[in-house]
């Protein structure tokens, strides 16, 4: 077990002034909220206290973290929302960001035609269509109950009256200050004389408050018509970004039907496509249903090696398969996740040596790593597991000064560069290269297991890529190594995905000699510090009782019940 983060518990008792949190794990009986922020999650309490429910709880808790926790939390971004409605079908929302129609499968190319290193992941053309706030007025149009007005109230508030900086932001303040952040960076943490802000100072962001009243005001079209747009596209057309009106105006969310799987019972609900969370989740759990996991103890060899092998697999399949489907209308997912192919995927298993990653056809793509996940559950059971993100922390570090708030880099997450693969991690497989208005490939994995037809667990991460393999580890303790959701989530987790062809790890948490045994087997080993960031909710039905649990790596991350 991952030893809780007692210096973030520290901060917890020094921060009451400054209403930071830390590590939490919170009992509830009506509702409950989760997410990297504690103020946020207690912005959502209030709404489900209010009346509201799962949905409207989300949509003002995601707003609140665009002010408080603005590394991810967004409105220049985009995200997935799996949604299980307790009165009819689960659903999602796929808000996820989408190429401008003046993008071309080329346009990160030199004129020889290869990589200008780095640029999908800079400057205005790494921009891709916002797609969060038509993502959360879609979720509060078709199953909010409050009025939307009141939803965004609480994040012009924050926005307005000033919120006192964290630790953790803090820090981040004096990076981007000492950094070489482009300028809008360099005058985000700072007072209105243009001096940077410190630990516990107030930072008041007039800017984004009155970008948030267009859209308390005017919903969806707050953003996409309007002030709001004409300045997005100033800003863009005079420092050569792409997003014209047109790619506003033609932004819609959709909703899509999640995949389901099943696992000893229980019913999995996730993102499909242009995730690939759903599909991969699913199709591990199905190998781990091959596999006769009472014979195997958790954190052996043994085990490390199948959940090793078992991602490597999946994360091949990703990168072949995967893309857009409204570009790609023949992906091949049913087939994927389906039992069959699981057995096919698991009889090659060689559980005596390390398979190779094959790098001749398909190799994996750079992703941002930080992203946010909340979740949350009202006194219905109804649930919702959003995870969002701006792709890198702070996302392309740019933004209208007039607006407030940051562009994402998701443009990055595209196949950059048509027909080439390598063993570096590019790959140039189709149904992920760029085209006007397609939606780029993610890995978030918002998800719902289900028990007797109710939310069991909700639970979701940002980490890029690990994204899928933290979210699959953490179920797989829950179903079938039965831990209190604390333990799935603070236990150690690993990371494979293919290529690069290593086994990921969370230092000091591997004993050393299973280490050395996979090594033996072929494995090429390296640690990291932390995996995953989870932010999660189990329902004990017995004793009719909701258990949040924000992970001991979210610094200002916390859950809140009533
Ligand atoms: N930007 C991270 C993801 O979508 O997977």
């Amino acid at each position: 077990m991952r030893e809780k983060n007692y210096s973030g518990i520290l901060l917890f008792l020094i921060g009451v002034l400054s209403l930071s949190s830390a590590w939490s794990q919170t009992y509830a009986k009506h509702g409950m909220v989760v997410s990297d922020n504690q103020i946020a999650s207690q912005i959502g309490i209030d709404i489900l206290k209010k009346g509201g429910n799962a949905i409207d709880a989300t949509v003002a808790t995601a707003l609140a973290l665009a002010v408080v926790h603005p590394q991810a939390g967004n409105i220049g971004g985009g995200g997935f929302i799996v949604f299980m409605d307790a009165e009819s079908e689960t659903t999602t929302i796929d808000f996820r960001e989408k190429a401008p129609l003046l993008a071309t499968p080329e346009m990160f190319l030199d004129a020889a035609g290869n990589l200008i290193e780095g640029s999908n992941h800079k400057g205005l053309k790494s921009v891709g269509v916002p797609g969060t706030v038509a993502g959360l007025y879609m979720a509060h149009q078709k199953y909010g109950l409050l009025p939307w007005k009141k939803l965004v109230k609480p994040a012009i508030d924050l926005a307005k009256k000033g919120v006192v900086l964290s630790y953790t932001l803090a820090s981040h303040a004096r990076n981007i200050q000492s950094g070489s952040s482009p300028e809008f960076m360099k005058n985000y943490y700072t007072d209105a004389k243009g001096k940077l802000l410190r630990y516990g100072d107030v930072w008041v962001q007039n800017e984004l408050a009155n970008t948030l009243k267009q859209i308390k005001k005017h919903g969806k079209d707050g953003f996409y018509n309007g002030k709001v747009a004409k300045e997005i596209v100033d800003y863009m057309t005079k420092n050569g970004g792409l997003i014209r009106l047109e790619d506003l105006k033609n932004y819609t969310a959709i909703e899509r039907k999640p995949l389901k799987g099943t696992y000893n019972g229980y019913d999995i609900y996730s993102m499909p496509p242009p995730s690939s969370g759903g599909v991969a989740l699913i199709e591990m759990m199905n190998l781990m249903e091959q596999a006769n996991l009472d014979s195997v103890p958790f954190n052996s060899t043994e085990y490390v090696h199948l959940v090793a092998e078992t991602m490597r697999r999946a994360f091949a399949d990703r990168a072949e398969h995967l893309g857009d489907p409204d570009f790609n209308p023949n992906l091949p997912i049913d087939w994927l996740t389906s039992k069959n192919f699981a057995k096919e995927r698991y009889g090659n298993i060689d559980f005596t040596k390390a398979s190779v990653s094959d790098s001749t056809k398909f190799g994996q793509l750079y992703d941002g790593s930080n992203t946010t996940h909340l979740s949350v559950i009202d006194k219905n059971y109804n649930a919702v597991s959003l995870t969002y993100t701006l792709e890198d922390s702070y996302g392309s570090e740019m933004g209208s000064p007039k607006l407030g708030f940051i562009f994402n880099n998701e443009m990055g997450d595209f196949n950059p560069q048509p027909g080439l693969t390598d063993r570096q991690g590019l790959i140039g497989s189709d149904p992920n290269l760029i085209r006007p208005e397609k939606r780029m490939l993610s890995s978030m994995t918002p998800t719902i297991v289900a028990k007797n037809g109710r939310p069991y667990l909700v639970i979701g991460s940002p980490g890029g890529r690990t994204i899928i393999n933290t979210v699959f580890q953490t179920v797989l303790n829950v179903l079938e190594y039965g831990m209190p959701i604390k333990n799935a989530i603070e236990t150690m987790k690993i990371h494979h995905q293919w290529l690069p062809d290593e086994l990921v790890y969370e230092k000091d948490l591997l004993s050393p000699d299973t280490q050395k045994s996979l090594e033996k087997m072929g494995h090429k080993t390296r640690d990291v510090k932390n995996l995953g960031r989870l932010m999660g909710i189990m329902y004990d039905p017995e004793r009719n009782i909701y258990i949040g649990v924000s992970d001991s790596s979210s610094p200002d991350g916390a859950s809140v019940g009533y």
